[in-house]
């Protein structure tokens, strides 16, 4: 680490002792865990334009959010150099979702970490609207014109036959919500076989809520026993297999 980046990074959570990055890496950033007397620490770095972008936002999200009763990392600060932006917040201890679902041995583990991840996303759905981080369109206008910038940039799976069909077949509305928006079991960590905490906030916002229950129980198609533990736990409105479709195997693969 060059030695000014370390210098911000001190001015916001004092000396540090150690820094190492994490053996599990996402795709858009770079993780690292960084010690000092007295906490444990996560940095988030990110370095091409785009994924820096989504830091910015990140930060502001999560910053935003401490108010709050949701469970996020604490939020310590944000900076940029020449080379990337950085944020930094609160290491949380515990696995992935899709780590915990993995090492589970039984059955009953699995579904009982599936009632738990319905219920942490019940929590969020039940959360008073943020304002603050409410998106200047309405949210799923502000996605179809994400995926068309994305399929443009290219690096989706999607395709223009596809972005046309979700521009036609728009889901009948619903009642917005607080949304996690890229809530996979990458992005919830589990600690004492719970699901506690969410990660990766940048895209939470005021949305429809059908997105992030799609994403929870994406690949599960053919294990209604793990959807079945979810809803119990989530105890709100069951989504269509249309539904299913469209934001699933639809917009998800603009993304
Ligand atoms: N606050 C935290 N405390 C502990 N571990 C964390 C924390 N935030 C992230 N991690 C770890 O770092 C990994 C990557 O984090 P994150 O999902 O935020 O990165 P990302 O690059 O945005 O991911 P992707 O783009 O793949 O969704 C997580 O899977 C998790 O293992
Ligand atoms: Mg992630």
């Amino acid at each position: 680490m060059n030695t000014e980046r370390l210098k911000q990074i001190e001015n916001i959570i004092g000396e540090v002792i150690n820094i190492e990055l994490l053996n599990e890496q996402g795709w858009t950033s770079k993780v690292s865990r960084v010690q000092t007397e007295t906490h444990t620490y996560l940095l988030k770095s990110a370095f091409t334009k785009r994924y820096r972008s989504w830091l910015v936002r990140e930060a502001y999200v999560l910053e935003t959010l401490q108010s709050t009763f949701l469970p996020v990392p604490t939020y310590y600060g944000f900076f940029e150099d020449e080379e990337g932006s950085h944020l930094i917040m609160s290491f949380e201890e515990g696995m992935t979702l899709r780590k915990a679902f993995s090492l589970a041995k039984t059955e009953q583990e699995k579904c009982k970490l599936m009632n738990s991840f319905g219920e942490l996303i019940r929590k969020l759905h039940e959360l008073p609207l943020n304002e603050p981080l409410r998106k200047s369109v309405p949210w799923l206008d502000g996605q179809l014109k994400q995926a068309e910038i994305n399929l443009h940039e290219g690096g989706t799976d999607g395709n223009d036959v596809l972005l046309e069909k979700l521009h036609a077949e728009k889901p009948a509305p619903i009642l917005e919500t607080m949304i996690h928006g890229d809530c996979t079991m990458e992005n919830v960590l589990v600690r004492d076989g719970k699901v506690e905490t969410f990660i990766d906030v940048a895209d939470l916002t005021i949305g429809d809520p059908r997105y992030d229950v799609a994403l929870a129980v994406r690949r599960f198609t053919n294990h209604p026993q793990y959807i079945d533990a979810f809803y119990d736990g989530y105890q709100r409105l069951a989504i269509s297999k249309e539904e299913y479709a469209y934001f699933d195997q639809g917009l998800y693969e603009f993304f």
